[in-house]
Order: C-alpha cells, then structure tokens, then sequence
C-alpha cells in the first residue's frame, strides 16, 4: 500500500508488474500471484460470452503478474470452449503462468450437466488428456476433482492423479469442495497442494472445519466466487434483471426475495467503509480474503480489463484491525440465503 493509503494507480501497476505479491500454496512447491483469474463466466454462468473482451482481460492479467488462471472441463459445458479459449490466449505466455483445471463431471448428457459425476480413474485420464488438447499445452498445472464423487473412493482418486504427475502431465494435485475426511484421505496417498471452495465474505462455512484441516496439513487454499458471484461489486441487480440462464437466477437463493434486500443492506455498508479509505467494495471483499491468510490466493472471475485492474490492485489494500472488526460487525456469519438449493450440496463432500 502506499504512504497515502490508497491502493496504486494502475498505471503504475502496470509499470511494476511484481507489485502483485507471489504467495505460496501448499509445500509441494506452488507459488502464485496473490490474487488470480477465474474463468468460468467466459463462457457460462453468467449472460452472454464476450470472446474479445475475455482475451483482453487474460491478456491484462498476464501484464499485472496474474499467474493463475482457473478453468475446468464443466465450462465448456461439454466442447471444450473455455479450456480453448483460455489455451488460445496464454499461448504468448504459457510458461510464465499456471493453468489450473478440473475433472469430476459426466457431461455426456446436457439435461444433467453440473449433477452428473464421474471421476473413476478411466474417465480422469481421459479428462485430462482433452483438456490437455484442449488447451494446446503439455502439461497441467494444477488438476482439480471438481466435485467429491461418492461412487469413487478418493484413494483411487489421489493414486490416478498422482500417477498423471508421475508422468509428467500434470504438475500439482487440487481438490474442490472436499470435506475435512476426504482431504485427509486424499492427502495420505498423494500430497494435495491446493484446495479449491467458495469463501467470500458472503460464504464463511469453511472457517469451522475444513481451513484449520488445510492448514494443519500445509495445503494451500484457493476461494472460489470471492466476489459471491457479483454480489460484492458495485454492480448487482435484482435477479430478474439476468439472462434467464443466470445462475443468479437458477441456483443462488442469496438473490431470492427476502434475503436480496438484506444483502444489499450489507454492501451497502460495506461499501461506506471502503469508500472512506478510497477503496471500492470489491477491492474490500478481496483484501478482507487475502488478509484471512497468507496461504490463500482468491480467483475473481471477470471478462473486463477495467475490473480485472480493480480487482489485482485488491492486492495493494491493507486492511487494519479496525476494519477488519467493522467487516465482522456488518457481516457476521455472512450473506442471508444458500449459495447453491439445499438439494445439489449433500451430495458434496
Ligand atoms: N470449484 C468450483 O466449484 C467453482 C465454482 C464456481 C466458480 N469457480 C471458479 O471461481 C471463479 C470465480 O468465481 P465466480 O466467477 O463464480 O464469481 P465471482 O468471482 O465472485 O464473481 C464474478 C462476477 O462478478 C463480476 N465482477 C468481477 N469483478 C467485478 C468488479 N470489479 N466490479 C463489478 N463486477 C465484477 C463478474 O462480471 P463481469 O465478468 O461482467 O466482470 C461476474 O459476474 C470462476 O471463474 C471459476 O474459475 C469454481
């Protein structure tokens, strides 16, 4: 942060691409920039695909010392898409930066995408090696099991991706949404180096259980939809107002009637305080992951150049004890409504 307490303008950012700390996820090796790039709204989830202005905003990120861009076979919904586009973009500059993307679903029937699971070993590899095509690289990052299959051990889970790193193919083993059993059990048959669920100020459940499991195991911890899909920005609407494909409006009961008001309430605040720092909400909602630890390195998903640079200098804000204690008061336990409809989360996990 500079002396004035204001985060760096970007240009100056720009000029000083190692502004961006590097953090360290998990102690198998794993450096990232502090603050990464989600990719899924790309191509779905969130109204329609921008190709240009998704490619420009990769592209921005490499240049502000973004390292990890996050994609997953799920957001091709099927035909590659995302893999495609985020492998076209970083060809400039794969070796600078880390991939990371998941298997775990069973797209072949579009009627079940995202409830469908499959991550028997046979199906991992084959996963991998689209994705591998897909993304027109030799190797990944890090490979995620995106959702716990219960029809898997997950001992036949670590044993199929860590023989993918034997042979080179891919470089550190992730999971998503795993709970405190699961990640045990996966970590004593192959180190995990990184786990991957939602957390934001809007989403605090893994707080109880599962980020002191992390940290006693030294595996670091990668928040997804830190920005509760949207919610914590500037730019949140009613969800009547999104594609009727929104997941806004499909699956987060944060948006319904009833609990929409009350979280509007809450940024609102949020937003006051930040303002009198010369921050803006979002920078807020990011600094507040980022100060939760240095193991943890959230992924923002934009498809703007402009919000891409106001979420990296996110990096820059520092927030102090005081802050820190306002944030807790505005928002305790966080948002009111599920993230996902109670019938998709048991299966998790
Ligand atoms: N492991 C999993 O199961 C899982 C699940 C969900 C997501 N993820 C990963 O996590 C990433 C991030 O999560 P997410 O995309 O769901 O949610 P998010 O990062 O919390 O929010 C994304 C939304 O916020 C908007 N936004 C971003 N920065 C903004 C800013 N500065 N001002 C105003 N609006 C802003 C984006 O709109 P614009 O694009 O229009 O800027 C988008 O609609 C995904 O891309 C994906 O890689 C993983």
């Amino acid at each position: 942060m500079t002396s004035a307490g204001r985060v760096p303008s970007v240009e100056r950012m720009a000029e000083h691409t190692t502004l961006l700390p590097r953090r360290t996820l998990g102690t198998q090796g794993l450096t990232a920039g502090a603050i990464g790039l989600g990719t899924m709204g790309m191509t779905m989830a969130y109204g329609a695909p921008d190709e240009r202005s998704s490619i420009a905003t990769l592209h921005r990120a490499h240049e502000l010392g973004v390292t990890l861009f996050d994609t997953a076979e799920l957001y091709g919904l099927g035909t590659g898409s995302n893999e495609q586009l985020l492998g076209r973009a970083v060809r400039g500059f794969r070796d600078e930066i880390l991939i990371a993307t998941k298997f775990g679903f069973d797209l072949s029937d579009p009627a079940r995408i995202g409830r469908a699971l499959d991550s028997r070993p046979e199906h991992i590899r084959e996963v991998a090696e689209n994705s591998l095509r897909h993304l027109g690289t030799d190797r990944i990052d890090v490979l995620y099991q995106h959702r716990v299959d219960p029809d898997v051990p997950i001992e036949d889970v670590a044993g199929t991706v860590g023989e993918l790193i034997a042979e080179g193919k891919v470089r550190y083993f992730g999971l998503s949404e795993a709970g405190p059993g699961t990640i045990r059990r996966a970590h004593a048959v192959h180190p995990v180096s990184v786990l991957q669920t939602e957390y934001s100020l809007f989403e605090r459940a893994v707080e109880a259980e599962v980020l002191p499991v992390v940290r006693e195991l030294g595996i670091g911890f990668v928040p997804y939809s830190p920005l509760g899909r949207g919610f914590l920005t500037g730019a949140v609407r009613p969800a009547a107002e999104y594609d009727a494909d929104d997941m806004r409006h499909t699956m987060d009961e944060r948006w319904r009637p009833g609990n929409y008001e009350k979280n509007v309430a809450a940024v609102r605040e949020l937003t006051e305080l930040a303002q009198s720092k010369g921050w803006t909400v979002t920078q807020l909602a990011l600094a507040w992951l980022l100060a939760q630890g240095d193991d943890v390195v959230p992924i923002p998903g934009t498809r703007s150049p402009r919000r891409l640079e106001e979420n990296v200098a996110a990096a820059h804000v520092d927030l102090g004890a005081e802050d820190l204690a306002r944030v807790q008061e505005i928002l305790p336990y966080g948002a009111a409504g599920s993230r996902y409809p109670a019938a998709v989360m048991p299966t998790w996990r």
